[in-house]
Formats: C-alpha cells, structure tokens, sequence
C-alpha cells in the first residue's frame, strides 16, 4: 500500500498498552494527520505524556493536541490496574519532551475537519473529545468519513457484565456520538476479543532487536501476563489496533448496520451498548457494527507495522 492509498485518520487515544500498540499500526498503515489525547485509562496529562513519547520513539511528524481531563459528567474511573500507574506498563522510554501542540482538542478536531472533509476519525479511548466536539460543531458528523470507534460491543462488557470500558467511562459522550447520525462504526469486545496475540508474538518481536520491536515485547509481555491472571489465557486481545485495521483494511472486517443505544440509566447496565438485532423491527439502523475479523492477517499486520517501524 503506498502513501496516496492510505486513509487520512486522526486518532483520539488514551495510551494505554494497547493504544500504543494502535498508534504503531496506524503509523505504518494510515496516513495519521494528527492525534488527540483524553483521560481515560489513566490521566489526561499522562495520556498526552505517552502520545508524545510514542511520537518520539516512532519520529512521527504530527501535531498532539490534549484534550479531556475526565468524563463530561462524574470522576475519571481509570483503568492504571491495567495499564500500570504510567498507563505503558512502566516501559523504560524518554519522557516527553516538550508540550503538546495545544491544549484544545475538541477546537483541533473542528477546524481540522473543517479544512478537510473526508477524514477518519478513530477513538479508541472514552469518547469525551468527540462529543465535546459534536456539541460545539454538530456539521462535524456529516465531514467525516467515519466516526470507527473502539469500543462498546455486541454481548458482554468488560468493566461490568454489561459495559466496555471506553463506554462505561464516559455513557454520556457516548450516548452523544452515537446519537450524532454521523458514520459511525462500533468495533466492540465482541470483535477485538478475537483478534488476539501471544508469546510467541512477543518473542519475535524481541528477536527484531529493534527499539519499537523491545517496546512492543514490553507491552505484549505484560498484556499477556494481565489476561492470564484475569482469564488464564496466554493471549491479550488487541482491542485498540483492531479500530485501526477496520479503517485501513475494510475487507477484513465484517460488519452489519444496527440500532445501537447507549445506556445511561441501568441498575447494572450503565455504559451498556445495546445492539437491536430484530431486522427490520429495528427500524433505521443508527451505526454499523463489527463482527467478523480474518484474525490471522489482522495479527500479521500489527506484526509488520511492529517490525518496520
Ligand atoms: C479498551 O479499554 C482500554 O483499557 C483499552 O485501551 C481499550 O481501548 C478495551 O475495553
Ligand atoms: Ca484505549
């Protein structure tokens, strides 16, 4: 794929192990404008940190723009058990130098979509930038090509039997952007739980003898550790570079349009993705929903982005 066939993609994240994993795929496979950074598996500062760390280890040529510091309505609820206090499992990289390009996110995602229709937009973290900026630009929905989220899902959460984690942190920025009537493609649990990635993995991406290849070994290392002590599996779901994949190489991905609303009200089920799957019955459907995944050249494709970074 050359530089002219890769789509233009601006990337709101909260790296985040698997956000990181995400930002290399995507700088190997999208053509990435820019990156916004929200609050999310851990703080706003320590999410735009980790955006201009990576941007650094990566040489990226692209402006970072910090955005949210917590969810539109209650207290972040981070995910640093996960993640680790840094939110990159406490790799060994260079702290960030400098500042990010500005402090305004939600004004960087208006007037870049402004000054080109057709972008994607991939959040792959709380959905807080987005629907702040959906509210102060709701046109921004109708200037994109695609609003492909990581998050929610079609079955069961992960924070809760209902929620995923990305909803569950902000419902009501969710409820916002899928309520946008914009593009929007929902690559939830039900479909990065798939896409998964080993030891095996992680020793080949040690044996590049790379600095990307070291640090990526350090986050599947850890990745595969975490899913073992919740799961006792040995593999980690690439949740985040899944969102990528689907923008990048649509034809791995299948997916299926769907009513789908956010729940912000539920006893048990707050943050919930409720997909209707009665057909027609459903009435109009409201996004499109991920599925299927051809996992095998999905992996190989973080693999290469790993490998020539
Ligand atoms: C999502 O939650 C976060 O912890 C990950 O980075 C991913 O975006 C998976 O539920
Ligand atoms: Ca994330």
């Amino acid at each position: 794929m050359n530089s002219h066939t890769r789509p233009r993609m601006i990337l709101d994240c909260d790296p985040g192990v698997d956000d990181a994993i995400a930002i290399i795929t995507a700088a190997r496979w999208a053509d990435l404008v820019g990156i916004t950074t929200v609050a999310g598996n851990v703080s706003g500062a320590q999410t735009c940190a980790n955006a201009m760390r990576l941007r650094t280890l990566l040489g990226l040529d692209i402006p970072i723009h910090r955005g949210a510091d917590g969810p539109m309505a209650g207290d972040l609820e981070d995910a640093s058990h996960v993640h680790g206090a840094d939110g990159l499992a406490g790799v060994d990289l260079p702290e960030a130098d400098g500042e990010p390009d500005s402090a305004d996110a939600v004004e960087y995602l208006v007037e870049t979509t402004r000054a080109e229709e057709g972008l994607h937009l991939v959040p792959i973290g709380p959905l807080t930038n987005i629907a702040l900026a959906l509210r102060a630009d709701p046109g921004l929905a109708h200037r994109v090509a695609s609003i492909t989220l990581m998050g929610g899902g079609a079955g069961s959460g992960n924070v809760t039997a209902a929620a995923e984690f990305n909803i569950y942190v902000d419902p009501e920025a969710a409820d916002i952007v899928f309520r946008s009537g914009g593009p929007v493609h929902m690559i939830g649990l039900n479909l990065t739980n798939q896409v998964r990635m080993g030891p095996d993995h992680a020793t080949t991406c040690r044996e590049m003898g790379t600095p990307v290849g070291d640090f990526a070994t350090h986050l599947l290392d850890h990745l595969i550790d975490i899913h073992f002590q919740w799961e006792g599996s040995d593999t980690s779901a690439m949740h985040d570079p899944s969102a990528i994949l689907t923008v990048t190489h649509p034809h791995l991905i299948r997916s299926e349009p769907r009513t789908v609303v956010v729940e912000l009200d539920g006893t048990h089920t707050r943050g919930q993705t409720l997909v209707d799957e009665r057909g027609p019955a459903a009435g109009e459907p409201s996004c499109r929903v991920g599925y299927g995944v051809d996992v095998d050249s999905a992996v190989d494709l973080i693999m290469t982005a790993i490998r020539e970074a």
